[in-house]
Parts: C-alpha cells; sequence; structure tokens
C-alpha cells in the first residue's frame, strides 16, 4: 500500500483500536464482527462495531455505530480526519451501501475510509467521495 507517512502513521493508530471495536462486536446472528475506529478533529479515537438484533433489519453496522456515537459526543458533522473499518472473517471489508449515504452526510468527501480485513495487504484506502459517487444529498 502506497500511503504517506502521515497516513500510515493514521493507520498504525487506527487498526489496533478498530481490531478492539471488532471484539465488542454483537452478532450471533451471523458471527461477522467489524470495528470501526473513527478519528476526531481534536485527534480523539471514537469505536464502533456492530450491534445485531434478532429482528434482523434493526441492526446497526460498525461504521454507523461510530459515526452516531461521535455526533452525541458533540463532533461537528465534516470534522473527522480519518475512519478505518476492520472485519477478520473477510478478505477486504466493503461498507454497506447504507453506511455509504451516511459516510457522505457526515464525514467531508476527501475524507479516508482505510478498509481492512484479514489479509492486511489487500487493505484499500478510498475516500468518501470514491465510496458512493453521486451521492444523494440536500
Ligand atoms: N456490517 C458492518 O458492521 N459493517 C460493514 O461494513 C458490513 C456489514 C455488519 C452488519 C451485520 O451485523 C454483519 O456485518 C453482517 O452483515
Amino acid at each position: 500500500m502506497n500511503r504517506s507517512p502521515e497516513a500510515q502513521a493514521q493507520y498504525e493508530r487506527l487498526l489496533p483500536e478498530a481490531i478492539a471495536a471488532a471484539r465488542a462486536a454483537w452478532c450471533p446472528h451471523s458471527n461477522f464482527p467489524v470495528g470501526a475506529a473513527l478519528l476526531t478533529a481534536d485527534d480523539r479515537i471514537i469505536r464502533g462495531c456492530n450491534v445485531e438484533n434478532a429482528s434482523y433489519g434493526l441492526t446497526n453496522c460498525a461504521e454507523r455505530g461510530a459515526l452516531f456515537s461521535a455526533i452525541a459526543q458533540g463532533h461537528a458533522p465534516a470534522s473527522f480526519k480519518a475512519m478505518l473499518v476492520y472485519a477478520p472473517n473477510v478478505a477486504l471489508i466493503s461498507p454497506c451501501g447504507a453506511c455509504r449515504q451516511v459516510m457522505h452526510d457526515l464525514m467531508s468527501p476527501h475524507c479516508v475510509v482505510y478498509c481492512v480485513g484479514h489479509e492486511t495487504a489487500a487493505a484499500r484506502d478510498w475516500t468518501v467521495e470514491q465510496l458512493l459517487p453521486g451521492a444523494f444529498g440536500f
């Protein structure tokens, strides 16, 4: 992965946080844990994990968990520096469509989302804009 030294440092700081977040995932239905680590403007890290429900459609993904938690803690939309998403049960995690829409609403278009599965060499750095080109918004 060709990252700038700054991006690599960000990645290395966020990865253990997202791994820890994935360990907290509540996913008895899918057995597919996901962790997210969101870097705030003031260099704090807010974690999110997927939380499933017996009524499957009520499940909340790790990415939305982190973003909603950050907003609830008073962080401004579009103020975030980066997010890292980690899922150990897949080679490369690709955020779902619902989370891409929420990222589009709450993160700036050029903000990077590091996506990492168990094949760390296959990790991808996508911007919010790349994840949802031509997104709906008003
Ligand atoms: N999931 C996430 O938390 N983030 C993603 O990027 C993809 C999917 C969750 C939802 C559900 O709990 C499980 O992974 C399987 O879809």
